[in-house]
């Protein structure tokens, strides 16, 4: 079974859905609770799908997620950590940044989904199997002005995710980095408030990726670009 992040709207409920057509049962989160159990009921057709509203910073709800999970399902085998912070929008320059709004984005997009890792690590270790995907952003490898609390946190979890696979290394648990690329959503335009994003990609074109990434054993660290990934030929 799989525990996916922000799987209410975005990237997260396009994976969820690719991954209930593949069987694989599923832990959802978001804030938002009537966004999520829509989606959970849409996706309860397909395969089977707990549901629990709240937020992955909160380290009580990331055990309940986990515990849930390995109650109702036995095991999880994949953790897709896809729920993000932006920060404030419109985004500031680093220089007028508040602390505050720093240190949320990096609970939420660092010290969140280590926590999960660390959660799901010991029953993925005692399987000799597992999955980690922590979705990050080009953002977190160009500077572009006013994208660095965001930017920085993304860069953090990628690091993270590569001492990780170098500490997990002979276990089986598989640590990949995945950029999914600008995709028109909710996050990406609360990041670009008033421009027209309707050109982009939108995530249902790029979660196809997250599929092959079950299937992907050549090895046990990865840095994927999502919209190659799916666009290369096979
Ligand atoms: N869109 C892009 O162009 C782009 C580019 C590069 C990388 N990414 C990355 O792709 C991932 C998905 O982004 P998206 O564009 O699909 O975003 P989205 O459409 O805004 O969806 C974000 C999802 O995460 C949930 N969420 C946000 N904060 C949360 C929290 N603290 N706890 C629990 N759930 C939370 C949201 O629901 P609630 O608000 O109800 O909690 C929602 O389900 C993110 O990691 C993002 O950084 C996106």
């Amino acid at each position: 079974m799989a525990l996916i992040t922000g799987a209410s709207q975005g990237l997260g409920l396009h994976i969820a859905r690719l991954y209930a057509q593949r069987g694989v049962g599923l832990i959802l989160t978001a804030r938002g609770r009537e966004q999520l159990d829509q989606a959970a009921h849409e996706l309860a057709q397909t395969t089977d799908v707990v549901a629990l509203p709240g937020d992955v910073a909160d380290p009580m709800h990331a055990e309940r997620l986990v515990a849930t999970g390995l109650r109702y399902f036995g095991h999880i085998d994949v953790l897709i950590n896809n729920a993000s912070e932006l920060g404030p929008s419109p985004m500031p320059q680093l220089e007028t940044l508040r602390a505050p709004d720093l240190e949320r984005i990096l609970q939420v997009n660092v010290v969140a989904p280590l926590r999960l890792i660390q959660l799901v690590l010991p029953g993925m270790r005692s399987r000799g199997d597992g999955l980690i995907v922590n979705v990050t952003s080009d953002a977190g490898v160009q500077a572009y002005p006013t994208w660095g609390g965001y930017g920085s946190s993304k860069a953090a979890l990628e690091h993270l995710s590569r001492v990780l696979a170098a500490e997990l290394e002979g276990t089986g648990v598989r640590v990949f980095v995945v950029d999914p690329g600008d995709m028109n959503t909710a996050m990406h335009q609360a990041a670009e408030p008033g421009i027209d994003l309707s050109q982009l990609p939108t995530p249902d074109a790029v979660a196809p990726a997250f599929v092959e990434l079950l299937d992907n054993r050549t090895s046990p660290f990865g840095r994927f670009e999502a919209q190659r990934l799916v666009s290369a030929p096979a």
